[in-house]
């Protein structure tokens, strides 16, 4: 059991309002919004991502409950109102639903969402759901099943299907779907995808391809940029929507004739990190002030020992050291080997 800052226990934890200001940096960004990675394996091999398959050097021991739950309380009292579980792939973990209602019962926070490969989507989705899950989304990098295949190792795609089917009927709105575009596979998926969108009531996204320690030869043959999409878009009568408040940093799209949305994720493009929003917590409990940054604080020693006070403290200490931009665009990708390890 965590020890609560007794100010927590006295106001009913987040209730009346953070019991600190909103976490915000010194380029006047707020982050009310937490990526916590849940385990770094992952059981696709992703071309882009994981070619050989999930591989560690060390046995990774992830967060347990009771650490996340003092990680969810520290975050929470300094304003974090949305949590996004990711991975590696998070639905590996037996204990997510556990999780998801953990997040879901931590007073501020109003949103809990998952980022997943859905290979296991179909048959938990509503026990997740039951647990409080608010939003999901899934990476799907090809709609040809040989071609799905070919890019994550694994020719489940209908299974995959199935389970975003099973979600839009427990009434999940606004699923979105990540999807690479790598000029060597899945180019020729654009059309495919937008034409699903006419229908299906999903958005798209089309994430850039990133560099990253261990992709740069594979980055150089395959980057597509995000741009050149967008203008393609509008030429089809596409027009640019307004972003939410807690939203991502994707550019979206709609168009009168069709059900989707389409998404652009363009973190090469020069203001992409004007509007980040996020911190990062690896599985073993690190905070990342950056997916590509070389500063990462290790909360571990605070979360064993239960102490949301300390945990606090590290946290707000941090911040200053978060710099402006990643700087991918000069070809500097941090400590980050590939995205696995701390969940995009
Ligand atoms: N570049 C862009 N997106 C990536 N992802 C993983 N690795 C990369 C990369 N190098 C995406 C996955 C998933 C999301 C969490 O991050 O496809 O949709
Ligand atoms: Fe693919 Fe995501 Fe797994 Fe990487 S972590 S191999 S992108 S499913």
């Amino acid at each position: 059991m965590p020890n609560y800052p007794s100010a927590v226990v006295q106001s009913g934890g987040t209730k009346t309002g953070p019991m600190y200001p909103t976490l915000e940096d010194a380029y006047g960004r707020r982050f009310q919004y937490l990526r916590l990675s849940v385990t770094e394996a992952c059981n696709f091999r992703c071309n882009y991502c994981l070619p050989n398959g999930y591989q560690s050097s060390h046995k990774p021991l992830p967060l347990n409950q009771v650490e996340i739950e003092t990680l969810l309380q520290a975050f929470a009292a300094l304003g974090t109102q949305k949590v996004r579980l990711t991975g590696g792939e998070p639905g590996i973990r037996r204990d997510l639903d556990k999780l998801i209602s953990m997040c879901k019962s931590t007073s501020g926070i109003q949103k809990v969402a998952l980022t997943t490969n859905g290979y296991n989507l179909k048959h938990k989705i509503p026990i997740w759901k039951q647990a409080g899950l608010d939003a999901i989304n899934v990476s799907v990098d090809s709609l040809d099943p040989v071609q799905f295949a070919q890019i994550t190792g694994h020719d489940i795609l209908p299974k995959v299907l199935s389970g975003i089917d099973r979600a839009i009927e427990l009434g999940y709105s606004n699923i979105k779907i990540n999807a690479v575009l790598l000029q060597q596979f899945n180019l020729n998926q654009l059309e495919r995808f937008i034409d699903w969108v006419k229908h299906m009531p999903v958005t798209v996204r089309f994430i850039e391809l990133m560099e990253t320690g261990d992709n740069r030869v594979f980055f150089r043959e395959n980057r597509i940029t995000g741009e050149s999409i967008k203008s393609h878009l509008l030429e089809q009568g596409w027009t640019e929507k307004l972003k939410d408040r807690l939203g991502g940093p994707a550019k979206e799209f709609s168009h009168p004739d069709y059900a989707g949305n389409i998404g652009l994720i363009m973190p090469y493009s020069k203001d992409f990190c004007n509007s980040c929003n996020r911190l990062r917590v690896s599985s073993e409990g690190k905070l990342h002030l950056c997916l590509f940054g070389d500063s990462q604080v290790d909360l571990r020693p605070y979360l064993l020992q239960g102490d949301v006070v300390g945990t606090i403290r590290a946290i707000r200490q941090s911040l200053p050291d978060k710099k402006s931009g990643h700087f991918l665009n000069d070809g500097f990708t941090g400590s980050t080997r590939h995205l696995a390890s701390i969940g995009g």
